[in-house]
C-alpha cells in the first residue's frame, strides 16, 4: 500500500472562521474516498486546498509526492478537479469541448481525437459528439465535465459532489462511472451528502463536521459503527402513539425517541434509535404487534446523512 494523498494538520481560517482544523487524513493509490459531511464541513475548502486553488493557513498536503503549496503545477498534472460548480462553455460542441481542454494539458493534436471519443465512450455521450454543450441536460452536463477532468489521464480525481443535483436514474449513472473509473486504476476523492450514494462505491469514508475528520474508515467499519445506532421510523394508524411510545420506553435497546410533531413529519410516525441487531429489531416488531399497536410500516431510516449519519457516529464525535 502506498499513499497518494496525505493531508497532515491542515488548517484554514477565515478571519475568526476555522474552516478546517488540523485535518489529518491519508489515501492509499486506487482507493475510493467518500468525504462526508454536512453544509459548511470544510469539504470544499479541503477540496480547493489539494487541486492548489486554495492555499492553508498551516499544515501540508502532498498528492503523489508532490506539495500542494510549493509545486502546485506537479499537482495539477496528476489530478483531475470537478468543482462543485462549474460553467461549461455552452457555445461550443461536445467534442470542441473536450478538444479545448486536451489542449490546455498539452495533449497532442494527432491523439486528441481518438482521445475524446475514448472519453465520449466512458460517459455514455458517444451520440452527442456533435451536440451543442448547451443542449445536453444537466446530467449529461456533469457527465461530460467528469470527461474534462480526465483529459490528461490524471492519476488521481478529486470530485466536488460529482452527483448533485442529478436525479436518481442520472445518481446510478454517475455512481457506476466512478466505480469504473477505480477499475481503471484512478483514485477517487469525492464529496457527498448523501450517505446512500456513497456506501456501496468507497472503499473508506472520512466524515467531517465543524473543520474536523469525527470518523475514518473502512466500509466495514462504518457499517459496524452504523449497526449500533439505528433510526427507525415506525407508523401507525392515526394519531395515538403514546401506547406505541410506552412500549418502546421501555425496551432497553430504544434510545431516544421523537415524535412525527416535533420533526416536521406526519402526526402519526414516532423515530427512534434503536441499538440491537435485526433479531432483537424483529422481536420488537413482533412485540408491537401483540400489542395491538396498529402498525402501517416500521422501517429504518437510510438516506439524510445530517439526519443518519450524525447520529450513526455520536459516539466517535464526543
Ligand atoms: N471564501 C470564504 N470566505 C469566508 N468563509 C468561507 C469561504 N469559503 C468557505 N468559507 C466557510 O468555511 C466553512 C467551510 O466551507 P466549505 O465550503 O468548505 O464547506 P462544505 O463542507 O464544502 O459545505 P457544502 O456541503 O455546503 O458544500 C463554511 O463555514 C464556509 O462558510
Ligand atoms: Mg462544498
Amino acid at each position: 500500500m502506498s499513499a497518494i494523498i496525505e493531508i497532515k494538520g491542515l488548517t484554514k481560517r477565515y478571519g475568526a472562521l476555522t474552516a478546517l482544523n488540523e485535518l489529518n487524513l491519508t489515501i492509499e493509490k486506487g482507493d475510493v474516498f467518500g468525504f462526508i459531511g454536512p453544509n459548511g464541513a470544510g469539504k470544499t475548502t479541503t477540496m480547493r486546498i489539494l487541486t492548489t486553488l486554495l492555499r492553508p493557513t498551516s499544515g501540508r498536503a502532498q498528492i503523489a509526492g508532490y506539495s500542494v503549496t510549493d509545486q502546485p503545477n506537479e499537482v495539477r498534472r496528476v489530478i483531475g478537479y470537478m468543482p462543485d460548480f462549474f460553467g461549461v462553455y455552452d457555445d461550443m460542441k461536445v467534442w470542441e469541448y473536450l478538444d479545448f481542454f486536451a489542449a490546455c494539458y498539452d495533449v497532442p493534436v494527432n491523439q486528441r481525437k481518438g482521445m475524446i471519443g475514448d472519453l465520449l465512450a466512458l460517459v455514455d455521450l458517444e451520440n452527442k459528439r456533435d451536440a451543442q454543450v448547451e443542449s445536453l441536460s444537466r446530467g449529461m452536463k456533469q457527465r461530460l465535465c467528469l470527461a474534462r477532468t480526465l483529459a490528461h489521464d490524471p492519476q488521481v480525481l478529486i470530485l466536488d459532489e460529482p452527483a448533485s443535483g442529478l436525479d436518481p436514474r442520472a445518481r446510478i449513472e454517475m455512481r457506476e462511472l466512478l466505480r469504473q473509473l477505480q477499475m481503471m486504476g484512478k483514485t477517487i476523492f469525492f464529496s457527498s451528502h448523501i450517505l446512500s450514494e456513497v456506501a456501496d462505491i468507497c472503499t473508506n469514508i472520512g466524515i467531517m463536521e465543524a473543520g474536523q475528520l469525527v470518523a475514518f474508515g473502512d466500509i466495514e467499519d462504518m457499517r459496524r459503527q452504523l449497526q449500533v445506532q439505528r433510526l427507525i421510523q415506525a407508523r401507525i394508524l392515526g394519531e395515538e402513539t403514546a401506547p406505541l411510545k410506552d412500549i418502546l420506553f421501555q425496551h432497553p435497546q430504544v434510545g431516544k425517541i421523537t415524535d412525527g410533531r416535533e420533526v416536521e413529519l406526519t402526526p402519526d410516525i414516532v423515530r427512534f434509535d434503536f441499538g440491537g441487531t435485526d433479531e432483537e429489531l424483529s422481536q420488537l416488531l413482533r412485540h408491537l404487534i401483540e400489542a395491538d399497536i396498529p402498525m402501517i410500516s416500521f422501517s429504518e431510516e437510510i438516506g439524510d446523512l445530517e439526519d443518519v449519519f450524525m447520529q450513526a457516529t455520536k459516539g466517535v464525535v464526543s
